[in-house]
């Protein structure tokens, strides 16, 4: 049986980087008022789409279709400025994790190309 990032990871440690990522958005000016106050959804939604990811369970798919991140975010700006800002969270909460430093490498060059496919304005 092959053993999935997901499993080395662990799920304790995939959900205390999410949380910890939206306790950072929360304190960001530009960022937070993009989520609308449903913080605690958002946070669940990245973490579900993470764990499936990652190869874990496909409960994100079963409660919300194909991911089609693009697609998902077209309603909010993907520009310099998010982009810088949504990967400045996303580094202060990897560096705050005990996720191992080839996995935290290996999810920051995820992140980073992600964030560039999702640019979505000139
Ligand atoms: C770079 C700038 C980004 C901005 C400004 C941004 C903004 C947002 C916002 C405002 C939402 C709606 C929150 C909600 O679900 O209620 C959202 C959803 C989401 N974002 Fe991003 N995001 C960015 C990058 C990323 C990246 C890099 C990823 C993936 C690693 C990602 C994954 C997701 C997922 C999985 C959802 C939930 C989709 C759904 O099921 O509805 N986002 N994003």
């Amino acid at each position: 049986m092959e053993v999935s990032l997901y499993d080395k990871i662990g799920n304790e440690k995939l959900r205390k980087l999410i949380h910890d990522f939206y306790t950072e958005i929360k304190k960001d000016e530009l960022m937070a008022p993009l989520y609308e106050g449903d913080f605690e959804g958002a946070e669940e939604r990245l973490y579900l789409f993470m764990i499936q990811y990652l190869g874990g369970p496909t409960t994100y798919s079963e409660q919300r279709g194909h991911p089609a991140l693009r697609r998902r975010h077209v309603p909010y700006p993907v520009v310099d400025d998010t982009i810088a800002h949504w990967l400045r969270n996303m580094q202060v909460a990897l560096s705050k994790s005990e996720i191992e430093e080839e996995h935290q490498a290996f999810l920051w060059e995820y992140f980073q190309k992600t964030a560039e496919f999702l640019r979505n304005r000139p």
